[in-house]
């Protein structure tokens, strides 16, 4: 038996009772819908911890550059790789009169691209790669400037497995102690052979954490996605995997949820459409590919051990929660998902999603990774649409409690993480620390 199994053994209640602190009795959704609250997670969470911005693939080499401008005016940040080889961080502010340093056609779009210094677009001032002042106009007409004090104020980064992270705290905790061992275990995945990437952005209208929540729980596919499947299994139970055909972690603040998935289709004859599968509409054989990934997967070599602990027996991903708002989703059919959830405001945020997959060799390759992109905005969307339902739902305060069962662990988990975080921050900022 897999420890899962053992655990099912043991009757109703399989993960939940493992973590008594969470408790297992009805939790208060008001940390969605105050504004207070919206306050008070933006100074303690958004401002203090680490922050994915981007891929390391996006600073190739020395000179590479990328802005972020991080939603709900959170900040504007530059990121660079300098001539060191290292990612620079700082705010896009230019030290003389706070012009916006870098930016292209519009200075509230990002921008991308290589170069050797920043240009002020005011006064001509000019910045290093790391954010210094390197030279200012006309210096000789200002009084007591001291210029190698001056720079574009700076903001911590760091990369991990490809991954560049910002904090706009003064003093975080160094990102590696901040991810943990199991999240440190990641760095084994070969996510730089994955470098096709497909990006989508998109509006929610409804508080971020309820976006995670529908997500980090597979007790709604029969439901929300039903229409989407083919009408010959769309009986809601028959998309319900087996109970014990989950596995669910928790690594404070971070955590985990382990799903299965279809095994992918045998290789096709060539000059044939393959054998008839039932479960399957006929666009998926014919790309060979549908939202658990690509039928034709690439060899990536044996599967790293950090991967399916569960030991699920026809695994279908891991999906790594990374504190506040990045999930990082890696699939058996070799290719990765990241999802970033970035509020706005108390009722909106907007959510990343970008897929990427080991480039194509041919155009049947190209069409399979389409089609798995196209499949999952679609469960996506669907989700994000039930999420600004709930959001009018709650915002009614008709019902402040919700029942959470042993399958919705993690938003039981992610909820009192949040309250914690700004918990302990509030009290600390009354004693002065
Ligand atoms: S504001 Fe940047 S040079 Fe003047
Ligand atoms: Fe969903």
């Amino acid at each position: 038996m897999t420890e899962i199994q053992e655990r099912l053994a043991t009757g109703k209640g399989k993960f939940t009772p493992l973590y008594p602190d969470l408790g297992t009795g009805p939790v208060s959704y008001e940390d969605c819908i105050s504004p207070e609250f919206f306050a008070a997670e933006r100074e303690a969470i958004f401002q203090r911890s680490w922050l994915y911005v981007g891929r390391s693939e996006q600073l190739r080499r020395k000179g590479s550059y990328f802005t972020r401008e991080l939603p709900g005016k959170l900040a504007s940040i530059v990121i660079t790789r300098g001539t060191d080889g290292k990612v620079h961080a700082f705010h896009n502010v230019c030290a003389h009169r706070g012009n916006k340093v870098v930016w292209q056609e519009h200075p509230q779009e990002e921008s991308a691209g290589f170069c050797r210094e920043f240009h002020c677009k005011y006064h001509g001032w000019r910045y290093g790669l790391d954010g210094q002042v390197t030279h200012v106009t006309n210096e000789q007409e200002f009084f007591d400037l001291d210029k190698a004090s001056l720079r574009m104020p700076p903001v911590h980064a760091d990369e991990f497995a490809g991954f560049i992270f910002i904090s706009l705290a003064s003093g975080p905790v160094p990102l590696r102690d901040y991810l943990g061992t199991r999240i440190l275990e990641l760095e084994a995945y070969p996510f730089e052979k994955m470098t096709q990437r497909y990006g989508f952005r998109a509006r929610i209208h409804g508080n971020w954490k309820l976006a995670v929540d529908s997500v980090c729980e597979w007790y709604h596919p029969p439901y929300v996605h039903a229409r989407f499947i083919d009408k010959d299994i769309a009986k809601a139970e028959k998309l319900v995997p087996p109970v014990d055909a989950y596995h669910y972690d928790l690594f404070t603040p971070h955590m985990l949820t382990s799903v299965p998935g279809p095994p992918p289709l045998k290789p096709r004859e060539p000059g044939t459409a393959g054998p008839a599968v039932r479960d399957q509409k006929w666009f998926y054989r014919l790309l060979r590919a549908g939202l658990f990934g690509p039928d034709d997967v690439p060899d990536l070599g044996p599967l790293p051990e950090f991967l399916n602990k569960g030991r699920i027996r026809s695994w279908g991903n891991d999906q790594f929660w990374l504190f506040p708002n990045l999930s990082v989703q890696i699939w058996a059919r070799g290719f990765y998902i990241t999802y970033t959830y970035w509020p706005e405001s108390v009722d909106s945020h907007l959510y990343d999603i970008d897929l990427y997959f080991v480039p194509p060799a041919n155009a049947g390759e190209r069409l399979a990774q389409e089609l798995v992109v196209d499949s999952v905005i679609e469960f996506a969307m669907q989700d994000v649409n039930t999420i600004e339902a709930t959001h009018s739902g709650l915002s009614s305060r008709a019902s402040r409690q919700f029942h959470l069962s042993d399958q919705e662990l993690l938003i039981r988990h992610f909820h009192k993480t949040v309250r914690d975080t700004v918990d302990a921050y509030q009290a600390a900022a009354e004693k002065g620390e």
